[in-house]
């Protein structure tokens, strides 16, 4: 298995160009099983959990194809790959399957609304908290179908189609967001989703959708009507940028110093951990190649921070914030609203040094003067990361072991780094 090793101490400068979004990719590729005509995606990182999703999408029945050469030369764009599901050839996603990863379960939305029947296997992914399927349920019943749950399979039926309806969310979810609008775009009449998720990738999905024939209004707000159509076809599009990837870079150059364009960037994706970077005493500049970001000999100043669905600050940068704090001029507090169980390196990061006191939500941490390098490991894509972002500025040596989660969701991380001055290598056991 492969580890991260990590040498700390240079400053971060240059450019790093910020991949297609994988949290965009993924709900997208998984629209294409809502039409028999090929739905082409520009920009699609380079990823384990695009391949594996690939494969997953195999299973029922989609084909792809890599458009062009396989890796481009700026190392700016990503692939540009072809689906076709001409035909579904099963609407059974097994556990060994789906159990790799989480948003394979999103399947059951287009496999309902177009072959009226599904059998998914309860998700598996990141261990990060109980992550549970009500609302995915909830919202597909609202819209006609006979759910039931057996020997861990979530089985589907919607004999005469599914129906419009009006669906409120009780908690906003991502997840159920996509899927409930990729059903309804099928569905007999008009759907009303209230308390959608907000996040940018909803809306790139919708575009997408839009594009495909979908007739969809007020995606990216908390209410979305759909009004269903009788098929979609196929159609081009540019996944948009990752925000997370984006944000990850930003706290990596506020941690160690330095001058860095986030290449293809886009501010407005995540605003609020921008200014999060700001009150901490980072420069942040929109550009018109993307984001500049630059600290240069000011003490990092420690700020709140509560996590929460967009547009506020992302549970997906939590991790890396935290690092970033640790060597904070002063107490910080960060909250974690989203996941219950979202804390997996505060552990880690005390192998640094790191003063992190734990209650319940709530860390509290106390910046030091310093870290040092250790041997690390994490559980979780977003808390592996912060532990490479705690490395770049650790005394000496840090491995970082389980390279795994950090492929599941960030394309060459360690080309990215070591082209701006980061001594950071991978080693094949
Ligand atoms: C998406 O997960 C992202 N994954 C996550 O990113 C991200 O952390 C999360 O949204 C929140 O922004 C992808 O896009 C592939 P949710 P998702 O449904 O959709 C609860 C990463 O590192 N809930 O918005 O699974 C749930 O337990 C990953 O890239 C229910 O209670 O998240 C959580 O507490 C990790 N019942 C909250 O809602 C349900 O039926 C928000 O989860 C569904 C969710």
């Amino acid at each position: 298995m492969d580890s991260i090793v990590v040498t700390g101490g240079n400053r971060l400068n240059g450019t790093i160009p910020i991949s297609g979004a994988k949290n965009a990719t993924l709900p997208l590729m998984i629209a294409s099983l809502l039409t028999s005509e090929s739905l082409i995606l520009e920009n699609v990182p380079h990823l384990a959990d695009v391949n594996s999703l690939t494969r997953i999408l195999g299973n029922h029945g989609v084909d792809y194809r890599v458009e062009g050469k396989r890796r481009q030369g700026n190392g700016c764009d990503g692939r540009t790959i072809h689906f076709f599901a001409d035909e579904i050839v099963d609407t059974r996603a097994p556990y060994e399957l789906v159990s790799t990863m989480r948003a394979s379960f999103w399947v059951i939305g287009p496999l309902l609304a177009r072959m009226g029947k599904a059998c998914v296997s309860l998700p598996g992914g990141c261990a990060i908290g109980t992550r549970p399927v009500d609302l995915f349920i909830e919202s597909l019943e609202a819209m006609g179908t006979n759910i039931k749950v057996e020997a861990g399979y979530v089985i589907a039926d919607a004999p005469n189609g599914l129906q419009g309806c009006t669906y409120t969310f009780p908690k906003v979810s991502v997840g159920a967001t996509h899927v409930a609008l990729m059903a309804a775009t099928l569905a007999n009449g008009t759907t009303v989703l209230r308390n959608a998720a907000r996040e940018p990738e909803v809306k790139d999905l919708a575009d997408c959708l839009i594009g495909m024939g979908a007739k969809i209004t007020g995606a990216g707000t908390s209410t979305i009507t759909i009004e269903g159509v009788d098929k979609l076809h196929g159609y081009r599009h540019r996944v948009l940028p990752d925000r997370i990837e984006t944000g990850t870079y930003a706290m990596a150059v506020a941690m160690t110093g330095g001058d860095v364009l986030l290449k293809g960037a886009q501010p407005d994706l995540l605003q609020d951990a921008l200014d999060v970077l700001v009150d901490a005493g980072v420069t942040i500049e929109p550009t018109n190649e993307g984001i500049r970001v630059a600290r240069n000999g000011h003490a990092l100043k420690p700020v709140d921070v509560v996590t929460d669905p967009f547009p506020g600050f992302p549970t997906d940068l939590q991790a890396q914030f935290m690092a970033l704090m640790t060597m904070a001029d002063g107490v910080s507090n960060i909250k974690e609203t989203i996941f219950e169980n979202r804390f997996m390196h505060v552990q880690e990061l005390a192998r640094f040094g790191a003063k992190i006191k734990l209650d319940g939500q709530n860390a509290e941490v106390t910046g030091v003067d310093k870290l040092t390098g250790a041997q690390v490991m994490a559980t979780d894509l977003r808390a592996s990361v912060s532990l490479v972002i705690a490395g770049l500025v650790a005394e000496g040596k840090t491995t970082v072991n389980r390279v795994y989660h950090l492929d599941r969701g960030f394309e060459r991380l360690e080309e990215k780094l070591s082209a701006c001055g980061a001594q950071i290598e991978r080693v094949s056991h």
